[in-house]
């Protein structure tokens, strides 16, 4: 049975559901992992997560289907990725069959949360690796912990499909050319917090950030990648960089637009003075779903695209994306993962 919540409600708010899961990491070996309930954990006030940011996380949705059922997009995508931040701030990782197995048991034990089907909303779950116990010198953690904790969310940028204003952040970078902006990692985030705050004191969506070697070329908006349509709406274009997060939401619209669109779609640099080459622009990521740019300023000057509305190849891609994960849309194979 469902609870009883306000669904069409919803935005991106904490809740604390009944069930999460957590595995320790001891003597190089993940235990066998269990649900607990209540959301605090007690971990030394030693720990590199707290004081070297050595910690990394995930972010995926659990998606009702018209029949009541509920599955999973990607969740391999997710569990490679975690692996990947893992490597880089020299973490264990997590076994992908363990990781999947974890998002499935938690979505199960809150399955009374998962919203249904036609409101919009999902069941989005935060997985999180931490270094923890004694360890104060700048070194890996000896010990880890390994939680997924799961909320219902509605739209992560205000009204959800609607063409919402960016901003070009002034003077901040959220990683470096060779830093960790490909992990996903907590760094990047604090790092992002005051561009973040600048650009909705100033009324807009989320600040976007240029690359942060020469600053001519887009990286990301906010929270989400970016995509553009070319003005003679035959490509679909996306950032590529070494210091970007490669976004599974991304790299399921570069399929989508050429497979089922018939765009050429490719990442390549997009530098923030040639935006009057395209049509449509968009930021996309698991929080952000599709969220249309209406427009891009960039210090004194403001590029508006396709006068302001969503676009139609946008709209194409949204349907696509949207009707796939909600079970309405034929899937590739591979990328829907049934909780039953
Ligand atoms: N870029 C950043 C910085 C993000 O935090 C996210 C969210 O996960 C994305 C892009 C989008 O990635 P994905 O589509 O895998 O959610
Ligand atoms: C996600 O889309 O899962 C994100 O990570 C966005 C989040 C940082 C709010």
């Amino acid at each position: 049975m469902t609870v009883d919540l306000n669904w069409a409600e919803l935005g991106f708010d904490y809740m604390n559901l009944p069930y999460r899961y957590e595995s320790h990491w001891q003597n190089g070996a993940w235990d066998a992992g269990q649900l607990v309930s209540g959301n605090t954990i007690t971990i030394s006030v030693a720990s590199p997560a707290l004081h070297y940011g050595q910690q990394a996380f995930e972010g995926l949705k659990a998606y009702r289907t018209k029949s009541g059922a509920i599955q999973l997009f990607r969740p391999d995508q997710n569990a490679k990725r975690l692996a990947n931040s893992a490597a880089r701030l020299l973490m264990p990782a997590v076994p992908e069959d363990q990781f999947i197995a974890a998002v499935q048991q938690v979505v199960r034990a809150n399955q009374d949360y998962v919203p249904p089907y036609g409101t919009g909303a999902t069941l989005y779950l935060r997985p999180l690796l931490i270094g923890i116990g004694d360890n104060i010198g700048v070194a890996p953690a000896k010990e880890y912990l390994f939680t997924i904790f799961a909320m219902p969310v509605g739209a992560y940028f205000k009204g959800g499909m609607v063409p919402t204003r960016f901003v070009v952040a002034d003077h901040f970078d959220r990683a470096a050319h060779f830093g960790t902006g490909q992990s996903k990692v907590g760094g990047n985030y604090a790092a992002s917090l005051q561009a973040g705050q600048q650009a909705h004191a100033q009324g807009y969506g989320d600040a976007i950030y240029l690359d942060p070697l020469e600053h001519r070329y887009i990286e990301e908006v906010g929270s989400a990648n970016f995509f553009a349509i070319t003005q003679d709406q035959k490509r679909f274009v996306t950032p590529s960089s070494p210091s970007i997060l490669p976004s599974i939401t991304k790299y399921s619209l570069l399929q989508l637009a050429h497979d089922r669109l018939g765009l050429a779609a490719q990442e390549t640099r997009v530098p923030i003075d040639a935006l009057s080459d395209f049509s449509e622009a968009g930021a996309c990521g698991t929080a952000a779903v599709i969220t249309p740019i209406a427009s891009i300023t960039n210090g004194t000057h403001t590029h508006t695209f396709n006068h302001g509305a969503t676009g139609p190849i946008t709209t194409q891609l949204y349907a696509e994306l949207t009707g796939i994960q909600f079970g309405d849309r034929p899937a590739p194979a591979g990328w829907l993962v049934p909780v039953d």
